[in-house]
């Protein structure tokens, strides 16, 4: 497997950008051609995936310096994840490798989606932030967390613990809790925990109706500002217009570049992605701006299948639009 050519450069130093936990195999299934339910023998596809290893992976593609930090296993799944982050020009320093089974989001049905995850005791679970390379917490500026990765014990508590220390340093935090069906029951703590950490936090309108189930999308939108005022919000919407609350009570709204869609896996990751590389890249940049950028780097990443990290020139081609 070769690295790509044009990703960044790691010879001078530690990566500005880490996104933590969550990178995981999807086995997919792949639906009969005449769109019957299987009754044999059913076909798969496997991917390499995870909220925040898409989220890495954006920022990579972009061009920032980018980490993915957690655990893979040493089995078939591992290695084409341990390839395909080779491939997306990760710093795999920050990559550790331990002989536990794979973690496995089974997505037997796509329309509408059913899954469930394999991955007890797997090697997901046993990332050491003791085993990150020494000093690199004084080069991040930016740590992204979310997803299931924050529910699966003993890692949730590990990277919620991770989240803290980065703040206290001085790291800001990025987080989108993304829900899943494994956050059904006992989420709010950790959602309390992460919102109080976070700088930004992004929510698409469907998180907004699964974590708050009673409340108008109004409501829930107050009641995600009111975990942390100081967190900036990004609501994603599909296709539809998204906002983002700043931490001055100020909502912007923009509609993303209408594009044709091949599909949306991966659009809320490339999404806050692009957000957090234009706050990086160019901070100088309005909040419409980084909002724009953000829409645009979700939309690019629905032209083409699967979780597809859209190119800095994909971005802008659309912006310009
Ligand atoms: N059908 C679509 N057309 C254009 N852009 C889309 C579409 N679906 C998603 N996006 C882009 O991806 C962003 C995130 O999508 P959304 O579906 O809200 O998040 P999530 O993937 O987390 O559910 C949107 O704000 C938009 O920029
Ligand atoms: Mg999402």
């Amino acid at each position: 497997m070769s690295t790509c050519n044009t990703g960044p450069d790691f010879s001078s130093g530690f990566p500005a950008f880490v996104s933590a936990g969550d990178i995981l195999t999807d086995l997919v299934r792949v639906p009969a051609p005449d769109g019957t339910p299987a009754h044999g023998d059913s076909h798969w596809r496997a991917h390499p995936g995870g909220a925040g290893w898409n989220v890495a992976r954006a920022v990579a593609r972009l061009g920032l310096p980018t980490a993915c930090v957690g655990a893979l296993g040493t089995d078939n799944f591992s290695d084409e994840l341990w390839n395909a982050s080779v491939a997306a020009g990760l710093d795999m320093r920050f990559m550790q490798r331990v002989a536990h089974p794979p973690l496995l989001a089974i997505v037997h049905q796509t329309h509408p989606p059913a899954y469930y995850f394999i991955g007890e005791q797997s090697a997901d679970l046993a990332f050491d932030p003791a085993k990150l390379p020494e000093g690199w917490r004084a080069h991040a500026k930016w740590a992204h967390f979310g997803c299931i990765s924050l529910v699966r014990q003993p890692l949730g508590e590990t990277l919620a613990t991770l989240a803290a220390e980065l703040r206290a340093a001085g790291v800001k935090i990025s987080f989108d809790p993304n829900y899943r069906n494994l956050m059904a029951h006992g989420y709010e703590p950790i959602l309390r925990r992460m919102a109080a950490l976070a700088d930004l936090i992004k929510v698409s309108d469907e998180d907004l109706r699964m974590l708050f189930p009673n409340h108008s999308e109004t409501e829930a939108i107050a009641a995600m500002r009111a975990l942390n005022p100081a967190a900036t919000l990004l609501v994603t919407r599909g296709a539809q217009a998204a906002s983002l609350h700043t931490v001055d009570g100020e909502v912007i709204e923009a509609a993303p570049p209408r594009v044709e869609v091949a599909d949306t896996v991966g659009a809320g990751d490339a999404s806050i992605g692009g957000l957090l590389f234009s706050l990086m890249s160019t901070p100088q940049r309005t909040w419409r701006q980084h909002l724009a950028f953000a829409l645009a780097a979700g939309a690019a990443a629905c032209r083409r299948a699967g979780a597809h990290s859209p190119t800095l020139d994909e971005v802008v081609a659309l912006l310009a639009d």
